[in-house]
């Protein structure tokens, strides 16, 4: 196959990229950043998604289409930019796309489209309610529409995957990582609660803030620890070629994610054991992330199988914690 995958420089897409080429396809890579990979089967496009020269060139000879790529933020001053690249670059690589024909378009949404963290109910599948709060989520849903549009007017067979949260294991106990260090260090943590303009949440933050490094427990108003899909980008490719290489995939839409949540209050214990990092549990203002999403419909239809607990994934990123101090 001859396959155009978007977000070629990204934590995923460069990995499904790699994986493709594995297999012996055909891929382009279109990316606003040029990625790393050399292969005598890849060629790349370095554009935005909405520049319409771009979008016809990365789509030119393609047989199937992963549309990974997209920006994420959840900084109010970031909508403009959400909506350009997620909502505008949808629209227009679709466009070009249906000039083409490809066999097969997937497309990656995100759990924030329901969202989960406010969930109507748990766990959160497939037929809850969608009824984004962040411009990122509201993006993700336009674009599941323009997908399905496309899939209407064009007959290109779309399958949409609303991914989980999902990194690599690598950067799991990473401070400078865009998702870890928020989510589980206290002086990044500070900081993105200083962005979004929390007062009382830094004010919690700080109260346990002794100047040195630390991990923390985040709990909710209540004293009830988070809770939350982590997946690993092995398990997320798996799933990603799964679908794309299964006809009954076409059509339809799926959770993409672990199967277990992780529970704050066990996962922060077992890192800061196998880091020596002191941990501190803060209850942070509001009914804070508690949710549970369901994987049984990719499981069942198409035989989903995520192998990466947060425990083997938390003992690998300890192990890149330690290389990543021997090399500085
Ligand atoms: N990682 C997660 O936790 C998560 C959760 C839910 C959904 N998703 C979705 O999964 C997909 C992959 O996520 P990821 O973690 O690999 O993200 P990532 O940020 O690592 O990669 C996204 C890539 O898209 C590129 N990009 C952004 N805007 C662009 C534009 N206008 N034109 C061209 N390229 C552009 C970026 O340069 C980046 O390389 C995204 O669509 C994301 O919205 C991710």
């Amino acid at each position: 196959m001859a396959i155009l995958v978007t977000g070629s420089a990204g934590r995923v897409g460069s990995k499904v990229v790699q994986r493709l080429l594995d297999e012996g396809n055909l891929v382009t890579g279109f990316d606003l950043k040029p990625s790393v990979i050399n292969h005598r089967n890849y060629r790349e496009v370095v554009g935005s998604f909405d520049d319409r020269t771009a979008a016809a060139n990365a789509v030119e000879g393609t047989t199937a289409i992963l549309h990974l790529g997209a920006f994420m933020s959840w900084l109010p001053a970031d909508a403009e930019k959400l909506h350009r690249a997620n909502v505008d670059g949808t629209r227009v690589l679709l466009e070009q796309a249906a000039r083409v024909k490809p066999e097969r378009i997937l497309f990656a949404s995100s759990g924030e489209v329901y969202p989960e963290n406010v969930p109507d109910y748990l766990p959160v599948d497939e037929e809850h309610p969608l009824k984004p709060r962040s411009s990122y989520g509201l993006t993700k849903l336009l674009g599941e529409e323009i997908v399905r549009f496309f899939e209407r007017t064009s007959g290109i067979p779309a399958t949409i995957l609303r991914f989980s949260h999902t990194q690599d294991a690598a950067e799991l106990l990473d401070p400078s990582s865009f998702f870890s260090g928020p989510r589980f260090f206290l002086h990044a943590k500070i900081r993105q609660q200083e962005n979004l303009g929390n007062t009382a949440a830094v004010q919690r933050l700080m109260a346990v803030d002794d100047g040195r490094e630390a991990l923390v427990v985040s709990r909710n108003e209540n004293g009830r620890p988070f809770k939350m899909h982590i997946t690993d980008t092995r398990d997320m490719i798996d799933g990603i070629l799964l679908a794309l290489k299964s006809p009954k995939a076409a059509g339809r839409t799926y959770n993409l994610g672990a199967t277990t949540p992780v529970d704050f209050a066990e996962a922060l214990p077992l890192m800061a054991k196998m880091t020596d990092l002191p941990l501190k549990t803060v209850d942070l203002p509001g009914s804070g992330v508690y949710y549970e999403t369901s994987n049984a419909r990719i499981r069942e239809e198409l035989g989903f199988d995520p192998k990466w607990t947060i425990e083997r994934m938390i003992s690998e990123a300890a192990a890149a914690r330690a290389a990543r101090a021997k090399v500085a």
